[in-house]
């Protein structure tokens, strides 16, 4: 292979990853829009609902887990967790977690 060849495949290789970077982030961040109506814009919250801004992700994944499956109490939460899988919990775990 010559050179010219590799340097370009390299690009397209780059080009892919950071293509696939940005469709999970906008993916988290639709996620995230559904929990902004009470936990606040951007996880951060005013009022007396927790803010998901900067939570550690292993706590707000076991949080999600344990609402989902009826293990932490809540009053909302349990009908919010159903419906999202596990890769859905990291990935809006890391989003969250990326707030300042
Ligand atoms: C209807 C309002 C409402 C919506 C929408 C909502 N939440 Fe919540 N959330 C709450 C309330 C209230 C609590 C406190 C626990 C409870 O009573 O259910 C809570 C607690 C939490 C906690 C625990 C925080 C902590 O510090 O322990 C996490 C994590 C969380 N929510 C994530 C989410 C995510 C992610 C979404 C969107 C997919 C979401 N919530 C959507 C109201 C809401």
């Amino acid at each position: 292979m010559n050179k010219k060849i590799t340097l370009a495949l390299a690009g397209l290789v780059s080009l892919a990853v950071s293509g696939v970077a940005g469709a999970v982030d906008t993916r988290a961040r639709f996620m995230a829009a559904n929990c902004s109506y009470c936990h606040g814009p951007n996880g951060k919250s005013h009022g007396a609902i927790p803010s998901l801004a900067g939570l550690e992700p292993g706590y707000f994944v076991d949080q999600m887990k344990a609402f989902r499956d009826g293990s932490r109490p809540a009053t909302v939460m349990k009908k919010h967790a159903a419906g999202y899988t596990d890769a859905e919990f990291e990935a809006l775990a890391k989003y969250f977690a990326s707030i300042k």
